[in-house]
């Protein structure tokens, strides 16, 4: 055959390939989130994600020197805590086991980007993000909550805080509050399209947090795709410098929509049960766990992602070519 164009031309060999080669994958864009507990000598992996960890702040410790050690520096924090009441009173606690983790890791490590979450459904009862009322989250109410959290956190020493609720608002504010208290190079990571997903599962039950109804009101339809361009324009209106899709996996041409029109970096959350329908996946001998999860993390940063939180990030701390 006389073809002009024969595209199998640059996949004939490895060299050809790696000219070839598009979209890259490396250490550099990885996050790990832990869950931090009170105690010590805490380790515990949730037993559907083994790379799940939830951990006492020593162990956090080892846990990031280690993770470090192998070129991940980036660190998504969440508090598992058995301190819940109406209010989430528990989150202004400036001697919690976060705020304590953050204080010890920011002495030890200096190089490393220590985030934290902000929402208050670790320390609610009744599991909401935000304040809940006669069947109804109270959202300006949340917010400044929100405000005093996020100025804790950076006085603890996070270098961004990552605001996870969804309330309306809250990136402004949150903005405002770190500026009025000195916290002008505190980065603010925001939630920008988090979507109300079934995939929260073991996430939600390594913090224990038994949700009263759902949290449709604030958390986005899965059916919808344009609103999540109304809320990337009101997250970088409002001062947000990293945006988030959440969850990844099932959020691609979502991730591709919010790249082309941002002008900050877009982050993608691989949700705890997309990771884990991979992990059951693998132990059911359905595919090769390394190919397996490389290509879903290759598929994230493909549409677009330019940062992957993924509970995978310290195996997959290696350059991929
Ligand atoms: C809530 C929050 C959730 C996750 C991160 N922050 C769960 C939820 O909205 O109920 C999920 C992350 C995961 O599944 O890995 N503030």
């Amino acid at each position: 055959m006389n073809l002009i164009q024969r595209p199998r031309r640059l996949r004939q060999s490895a060299v050809f390939r790696e000219i070839n080669h598009e979209t890259q994958l490396g250490r550099a864009h990885l996050m790990m989130p832990y869950f931090i507990t009170s105690g010590s000598g805490i380790r515990k992996k949730h037993p559907h994600l083994s790379v799940a960890l939830t951990l006492s702040r020593d162990e956090l410790e080892k846990e990031i020197g280690q993770a470090r050690e192998k070129g991940v520096d980036k660190f998504l924090l969440f508090e598992v805590s058995d301190k819940r009441d109406a209010q989430g009173s528990e989150a202004l606690n400036e001697n919690s086991a976060l705020c304590e983790s953050v204080k010890r890791i920011r002495d030890k490590f200096d190089d490393v980007l220590i985030s934290t979450d902000i929402a208050l459904d670790p320390y609610t009862d009744h599991g909401h993000d935000g304040l809940f009322k006669d069947g109804k989250i109270l959202n300006d109410q949340t917010v400044e909550v929100l405000q005093k959290m996020s100025a804790l956190h950076a006085k603890c020493g996070a270098q961004m805080v990552a605001p996870s609720d969804m309330m309306d608002g809250r990136v402004l504010a949150i903005r405002e509050r770190l500026d009025e208290e000195g916290f002008q190079d505190c980065a603010i990571m925001s939630y920008t399209a988090k979507y109300a997903s079934a995939f929260y599962g073991p996430f939600r039950d390594t913090l224990g947090s038994n949700v009263v109804g759902d949290k449709k009101t604030y958390q986005m339809n899965p059916a919808n795709r344009r609103e999540a361009l109304r809320e990337l324009h009101l997250d970088l209106d409002e001062g947000a410098d990293i945006v988030m899709v959440k969850p990844a996996i099932h959020y691609l041409d979502v991730i591709a929509d919010v790249k082309l029109d941002s002008n900050v970096p877009v982050a993608a959350y691989h949700v705890s049960g997309e990771c884990a329908m991979l992990e059951a996946g693998v132990k059911a001998g359905l595919y090769d766990r390394t190919r397996a999860i490389y290509e879903s993390l290759l598929a994230i940063r493909r549409a677009g992602a330019d940062l992957i939180a993924t509970y995978f990030a310290v195996e997959f701390a290696r350059d991929f070519r």
